[in-house]
């Protein structure tokens, strides 16, 4: 199905502003540094206020030109959809496979783009070989630590220089109310929660200019209590108390139409900027019920404006805070969103569609992006 869309003024405010503007630049090039985006593209219209515009990616879409184009066209920041994380940088103990990783970390430098490393301390996406020897007994957890230490340390002096933020620990509090540090977790379980902040510091040592960043989902208000933002808040005051070098909160951005928008947004990630620290949106798509995985096509038509109003307003959350830095899209297409996989009849997710036709919520960015970049026009009163 496709819906026609009328010109708003924004839009037509903008459209006038690119106009005027992409004469100059209407194709990109690349060359060591001087990779040159499309004016109207969202990279170049948040630009000029700093902000940078991320997707995941995986290296197997960079053999597709269609999905290169994009991907260096409208985006100054990547990130690896699994390549940086332990299952596949280490699939067999002490033999690393850096090439997932290595690939991308290319492609941003030829395309002017800054990596956001993702992610060193996670539950999920671990190595059999870790995780059986440490059910089997045959890796203690004094082993364990040694084991993560040396991944950390290892993987961040690999990329040492490449990588703008890491994603350091990855989805370690629990959805209930009260939220806290999951004691079923993986890692502190084994190693108790004090081990987030070694990692911080381990990493650290290993690149001490990478800005490093926790990283969860459902912490800018999505659980409806504000629960869990509020359980993230008291634990990164207090490490900020203990020294450990922290320097910013990602909310992963996973929406879906059926919960509503998360109004406590802009003031949640306001209030980690509040304490000094960095925010983002490290894993943005906004998903909904489709007919099928193959053309994700809402089956509620209201999904069709539900989707662009929450993913828009996550950029618009991310502008509204100065300290919010980039704003990343979990992938850009729904043909390779992680979506379908994932969550049983959703998709629509993302900014492209199936055959990467750009969405409404692609104009809705643009527009967002320029009015946060130039502001609205004075009015004058007669
Ligand atoms: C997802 C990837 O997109 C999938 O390809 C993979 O099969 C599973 O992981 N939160 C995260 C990401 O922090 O690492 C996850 O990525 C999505 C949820």
């Amino acid at each position: 199905m496709r819906i026609r869309r009328v010109l708003t003024p924004v839009a037509a405010i903008a459209a006038a502003i690119l106009v005027a503007s992409t004469a100059a630049a209407s194709s990109s090039t690349v060359g060591a540094g001087h990779f040159r985006p499309p004016a109207d593209s969202l990279r170049a219209l948040a630009a000029p206020i700093g902000l940078r515009i991320g997707t995941a990616v995986t290296p197997f879409e960079l053999d597709n030109p269609a999905y290169t184009k994009i991907t260096g066209d409208q985006f100054s920041s990547v990130t690896p959809g699994n390549e940086m994380k332990w299952q596949v940088v280490e699939p067999t103990q002490g033999t690393y496979d850096w090439s997932g990783g290595d690939r991308l970390v290319t492609f941003a430098r030829q395309h002017d783009q800054l990596v956001r490393g993702h992610t060193l301390v996670w539950h999920n996406q671990l190595p059999n070989w870790l995780t059986t020897g440490v059910s089997n007994g045959t890796i203690s957890n004094a082993q364990l630590r040694d084991l993560l230490h040396k991944h950390v340390t290892d993987e961040v002096t690999h990329f040492k220089g490449q990588i703008w933020q890491w994603d350091v620990a990855n989805e370690f509090f629990t959805d209930s109310n009260p939220s806290m540090i999951n004691p079923n977790d993986f890692w502190v379980s084994h190693l108790g929660a004090g081990i987030l902040a070694d990692v911080f510091r381990w990493a650290h040592q290993a690149d001490p200019r990478a800005l490093l960043f926790y990283n969860d989902y459902n912490i800018a208000g999505e659980d409806g209590s504000n629960a869990k933002s509020d359980a993230v808040l008291a634990w990164v005051k207090q490490q900020q108390a203990a020294g450990v070098p922290i320097d910013g909160i990602g909310d992963q951005g996973h929406l879906d139409t059926q919960f509503g928008f998360p109004t406590k947004m802009t003031s949640d990630l306001q209030r980690f900027a509040d304490l000094g620290l960095k925010v983002a949106v490290t894993e943005a798509d906004v998903r909904t019920f489709v007919n099928n995985p193959t053309e994700q096509v809402p089956t509620d038509h209201l999904a069709l404006f539900a989707q662009p109003y929450e993913y828009a307003g996550m950029l618009q959350a991310c502008l509204n805070v100065r300290q919010c830095i980039s704003f990343t899209a979990w992938g850009f297409g729904d043909a390779n969103s992680w979506i379908p996989g994932f969550f049983t009849g959703e998709g629509y997710a993302t900014i492209y569609d199936v055959n990467l036709n750009p969405k409404p919520i692609y104009a809705d960015l643009q527009a967002d992006l320029i009015l946060a970049a130039r502001g609205a026009p004075h009015r004058p009163l007669r």
